[in-house]
């Protein structure tokens, strides 16, 4: 008899730059402790980057490269777990079409990283039809694979209620799970699709180098801030952003330090995420309240212990750096297994849908 095969898990990316140390708390790290236990997908969703770049057809093709790269590089196997790219996968596009007849429009509109994301980039009415359709693909991107679950940041939440939300309507409509039924028991009640659960990671949102936004509180680390460290960066690199890295300017009256709150420093939140010395950071943000302590010492230590973490990832880089087809082949592989995964889901759905006329086979050539 054949053991159980592990439970899926699914999430990803998408491919609008680098990775940077905000994706590692958030979800990457996850990904790494959970690929010997799980059956990982990660999807690089770079349909989704023509939301909002789709002038920019060739950075979308580099920044899937380097993602990919990335994924290497913060060791992800690819032995074990499949990467794939978005685009290449057909039926997460058939399935998106019919998971879009059970989402109300005004539901998808609603929807709070939507609505952020138009504020954030400052989309106003201009943007395209494809933008909001991104959210109901997201949950094919995710339902393709049935996976157990879905670690990502915090951010992505209100997508996989959605998820959840359409999963439980598509059960009830097509597999006869009664709308009573408790999600951890909807796929034993005949229901295809997992009611999912999703994962934060560790680091709920970490904060980037620069200074507080208007409001006074710390802003999100995000490329489009300037205010990342990526995981792609180089040893002198990281020292320089952090030794540049904001402090609060009354730090500087040397006759008044002891005003200074460490919860308006980025510094103490970096270190609350990366320093393993818990005692440390406790007994030196004391001193530092007290302004016993300066920044340079405890900037020094934080460029220490980022430059450890992400040495192994920069030794990875390296070797795959200079073997661009190896990554090519993973991505190759990874997406072969996502089309064979998603195409068996599709084909149960349309069934469930009395859809299903013809079989039939996707390869890559
Ligand atoms: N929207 C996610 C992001 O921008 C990327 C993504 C696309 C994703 N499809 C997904 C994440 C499915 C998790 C599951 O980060």
């Amino acid at each position: 008899m054949n053991p159980e095969p592990p439970p899926r898990l699914l999430t990803g990316d998408t491919p609008t730059g680098k990775l940077h140390l905000g994706h590692f708390v958030g979800s990457v790290e996850n990904r790494l402790a959970l690929q010997h236990r799980y059956d990982c997908y990660f999807i690089i969703a770079n349909k989704h980057a023509f939301t909002t770049r789709a002038d920019r057809p060739a950075d979308i093709r580099q920044s899937v490269i380097d993602i990919a790269t990335d994924y290497l590089a913060a060791g992800i196997d690819p032995a074990k777990s499949h990467m794939f790219i978005q685009s290449e996968v057909p039926a997460i596009d058939e399935l998106t079409f019919f998971l879009a007849m059970l989402i109300p429009f005004n539901r998808v509109m609603r929807n709070p990283t939507l609505t952020q994301e138009i504020r954030d980039k400052d989309l106003g009415d201009k943007y395209p039809f494809g933008f909001p359709m991104y959210a109901v693909g997201q949950c094919a991107d995710i339902l393709a694979f049935r996976p157990a679950i879905v670690p990502v940041g915090e951010d992505q939440i209100p997508h996989l209620e959605l998820t959840r939300e359409v999963a439980r309507k598509f059960n009830q409509l097509y597999c006869g799970v009664d709308p009573r039924t408790e999600d951890v028991d909807n796929v034993k009640r005949g229901g295809l699709f997992p009611i999912i659960e999703p994962k934060v990671g560790r680091i709920r949102r970490l904060v980037g180098t620069g200074a507080p936004g208007p409001g006074g509180e710390l802003l999100k680390m995000s490329k489009s801030l300037n205010n990342a460290i990526f995981l792609s960066d180089d040893a002198d690199t990281v020292q320089k952003k952090v030794m540049r890295m904001y402090t609060d300017p009354r730090r500087l009256r040397i006759s008044d330090p002891g005003e200074t709150d460490p919860d308006k420093n980025p510094l103490w939140a970096f270190h609350d995420a990366f320093n393993t010395d818990a005692a440390w950071v406790a007994e030196q943000r004391d001193a530092y309240r007290n302004g016993r302590v300066g920044d340079v010492v405890i900037k020094r230590k934080l460029v220490e212990i980022l430059n450890a973490l992400i040495d192994p990832i920069r030794t990875r880089r390296k070797h795959f750096e200079d073997r661009p087809d190896d990554v090519m082949d993973a991505l190759k592989q990874g997406t072969a297994r996502a089309i064979e995964t998603s195409e068996e889901t599709l084909h149960l759905a349309k069934s469930a849908m009395k859809q299903d006329y013809f079989g039939r086979s996707v390869f890559l050539k």
